[in-house]
């Protein structure tokens, strides 16, 4: 995959606090890249060290294969701080301020309203818009001049569950058309659903990254059974990464300690001769991963 940012030992402290600690990471073209954390874990800190905003004590970044330029700068929109607007001005003259200021034509202004389905209220005065729709007018500012990357620092904050979902479906759009997405959260349940990796961060320290959907596969445990009980248990310990069984109602529980997929068990299994008549992972949830892995960590 083609990296889009590249991140080596990237750290910073204020005072005594720090903030960010060694993290380094990759992004890859057309990710939707979560940073999870709980507050204060340096979400904002990395993506303001990013986009520029600070410097970062020790450590570097590449945007696109080059060290951070204006050019390079100029391929990313971002939405970092509450959005400002000018209240008594509508939406399409507030962008085209944003353009001007950005040095961008307005030739854009329109898709973007409609993508962030804004539209139709292009001519309302932004101190009408609601929470939801000042998020959005945000984000759709920041897709002026098609960035090849979009960064969002907690997209979702003091929205409702409509809002929510609005932004939700405003992102998957985005990414659907190629935009690489940085974004980062507190809410496991955003990443979850927006993202399709995730690095969990903790006292600016990484703990874990991981593709979500393997996050999410991890399992802990796996249920089965077959006719011939007796076999099944025999050959099972010989599976790899086998921890230990247990057994309740003819079913048994088969715990492990590393990721194992059910299709390899069955295969493993079936190669022994056993046909199983039940198999059934036990999913354990990014949420619970996550909860372990900050309880883990001093
Ligand atoms: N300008 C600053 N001066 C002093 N300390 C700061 C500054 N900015 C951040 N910090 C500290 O750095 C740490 C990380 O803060 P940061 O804002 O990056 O966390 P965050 O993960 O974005 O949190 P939140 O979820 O609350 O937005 C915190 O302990 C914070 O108090
Ligand atoms: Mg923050």
């Amino acid at each position: 995959m083609e990296s889009i940012l590249q991140v080596d030992q990237l750290s910073k402290s204020f005072g005594k606090i720090k903030a960010v600690n060694q993290l380094s990471f990759k992004v890859g073209k057309g990710q939707v890249f979560g940073i999870l954390g709980p507050n204060g874990s340096g979400k904002t800190t990395t993506l303001s060290m990013l986009l520029g905003l600070i410097p970062p004590d020790k450590g570097e970044f590449s945007w696109f294969g080059q060290p951070p330029s204006k050019e390079s700068r100029k391929r990313i929109g971002s939405v970092i701080e509450s959005p400002n607007f000018f209240p008594y001005l509508d939406a399409v003259t507030n962008l085209q301020i944003v353009a001007d200021i950005k040095d961008k034509p307005y030739d854009d202004i329109d898709e973007v309203l409609q993508l962030a389905s804004l539209y139709e209220r292009r001519f309302s005065k932004f101190r009408t818009f609601s929470f939801g729709m000042r998020q959005r007018l945000a984000i759709a500012s920041a897709l002026l001049g098609k960035p090849e990357v979009l960064i969002l620092d907690e997209p979702t904050n003091g929205l409702d569950p409509q809002g929510i979902a609005q932004i939700r479906e405003l992102i998957a759009l985005v990414a659907s058309r190629g935009t690489t997405i940085l974004l980062a959260s507190h809410l496991l349940d955003e990443v979850q659903k927006i993202c399709t990796y995730v690095l969990v961060l903790r006292n600016g320290v990484m703990l874990f990254s991981g593709d979500v959907k393997e996050v999410l596969s991890v399992s802990d445990s796996i249920e089965m059974a077959a006719a011939d009980m007796h076999l099944l248990k025999t050959a099972v310990p010989e599976l790899p990464g086998f921890s230990s069984i247990t057994e309740t109602d003819g079913i048994i529980q088969v715990h492990f300690s590393s990721t194992v997929k059910t299709s390899e068990v069955n295969a493993f299994l079936y190669q022994k001769g056993i046909v199983l008549s039940h198999l059934s992972e036990k999913k354990r949830s990014l949420e619970q991963h996550f909860l372990e892995l900050l309880q883990d960590t001093p």
